[in-house]
């Protein structure tokens, strides 16, 4: 099941050719070699994950001087964490002796981190504070030598992470979602939940499958019964505009319903991709729950169910679902060829108590269930996407919309790569 036929037959020459076949074939999904081909792949982490602004932690789960967590993106692992000097660092997980990984448990509290190989010493926020008889190394500057520095910025308590030294400003670009995402006090909320969804396939197919609701009624129906993204606008509308309608007044947030989408090739700068929305639940669902009723007190200052979810984009890969009671975030990152973590963060009221004001199980129910539902087919389409018999079919204009977006946006991405080096 999980094992995955690659691309053996391979070549730059190979790769330009793919991508003129696309320019034949717009509309279209993506021929199965993007899938497939470990040359493919490769470059993604170079030119497109490694320039990307990507969700990291909230702030609350790194409180304290020393805190840290581990991210780990494709083979390569960065330290997030919180220094002496009381904000977040983050920095590549590789000594600069000779290259060991200095930090191995997933998350702690550090004074230092030490590499355990010659046993040189790093201050949390990365800088080199002791190396070991250096002092017979005429040319050796300590001050140089910390831990590689990786981009990072916090927005309303969410830390991004980018590892382009050279990327683009991502908090200007996130400005433009402040007034409706700003309801939910995010600053203050905690993590109820989170988990890690391994899934086996090509992390394009992950990613795809959550950019499109065109399978939602017919995969998910726990969902579909209370979302109205699973229907096209022209039917929806009137449930929608009338959720808009009262947003304001209901949830006690001017703006809450503002709309903004810079995404993909439309970003103010590469990954860095914001959008918002709210769309509405059916009537008598207050919530993303398993019955459609609260499972949390109301995040941050909202003052009632509007029957409304803010839909976010956060960059390439990160994704939130707010509805008024709880957030669920969702993060897509390549681990290998066919190996993709999706990560689901639920978060809630930060002054709120488990076990007396939710219930994580209650809180959890609906995203995981429907997580579970999308691995499953999630696999089946990566088994017939990986059959050399595969002939790559039309996407729907409406449903798919969002997703031939971020197609255009990676094949633009792979093709601006070979311009770059060869
Ligand atoms: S590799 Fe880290 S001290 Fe030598
Ligand atoms: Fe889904």
């Amino acid at each position: 099941m999980h094992l995955i036929n690659t691309q053996v037959d391979d070549s730059l020459e190979r790769l330009r050719a793919k991508l003129e076949q696309e320019k034949e074939r717009p509309h279209h999904a993506m021929d199965p070699y993007f899938y497939r081909s470990h040359l493919v792949h490769e470059r993604e982490l170079t030119h497109l994950v490694f320039k990307s602004w990507i969700y990291a932690l909230h702030v609350s789960e790194i409180p304290n001087a020393g805190d840290y967590q581990l991210l780990e993106i494709g083979e390569d692992n960065i330290i997030i964490a919180r220094g002496e000097d009381g904000n977040v660092h983050a920095m590549h997980n590789i000594c600069r002796h000779r290259g060991a990984r200095v930090c191995e448990q997933a998350s702690g509290n550090r004074k230092t981190f030490v590499c355990p190989y010659h046993g040189w010493v790093y201050n949390t926020d990365g800088s080199l504070k002791a190396a070991r008889e250096t002092h017979m190394m005429t040319d050796f500057r300590p001050e140089t030598m910390g831990l590689k520095q990786v981009r990072c910025v916090t927005f309303m308590g969410l830390v991004f992470i980018n590892c382009d030294p050279e990327a683009g400003d991502f908090l200007s670009a996130l400005e433009n979602i402040r007034q409706p995402l700003g309801a939910y006090d995010l600053d203050h909320a905690q993590v109820a939940h989170r988990q890690t969804y391994r899934i086996h396939a090509n992390w394009k197919l992950v990613l795809e499958n959550y950019l499109e609701c065109y399978h939602c009624a017919t995969s998910h129906r726990a969902y579909a019964k209370m979302h109205t993204l699973k229907d096209l606008e022209e039917k929806s509308a009137p449930i929608v505009n009338a959720m808009l309608e009262r947003a304001d007044a209901v949830t006690g947030i001017q703006g809450i319903s503002k709309e903004h989408t810079k995404i993909y090739l439309d970003a103010e700068s590469f990954g860095a991709c914001v959008h918002t929305m709210r769309y509405g639940l059916f009537d008598g669902y207050l919530t993303g729950s398993q019955d459609g009723k609260p499972v949390a007190p109301l995040m941050g200052n909202i003052k009632d169910y509007d029957g409304g979810a803010g839909d976010y984009q956060m960059g390439p890969l990160t994704f939130m679902l707010n509805y008024p009671d709880h957030c669920v975030l969702y993060r897509f990152i390549p681990r290998a060829l066919t190996e993709t973590d999706m990560e689901v963060v639920w978060f809630v009221r930060g002054d709120a108590v488990p076990g007396k004001d939710f219930d994580v199980e209650k809180v959890t129910w609906l995203w995981h269930h429907t997580t579970m539902e999308d691995e499953y087919i999630i696999m089946r389409n990566s088994l017939g996407v990986n059959s050399r018999f595969f002939e790559p079919g039309p996407y729907h204009p409406e449903f798919e919309f969002t997703l031939q977006k971020f197609v255009r946006w990676y094949l633009h991405t792979l093709e601006h790569s070979l311009s770059i080096n060869g």
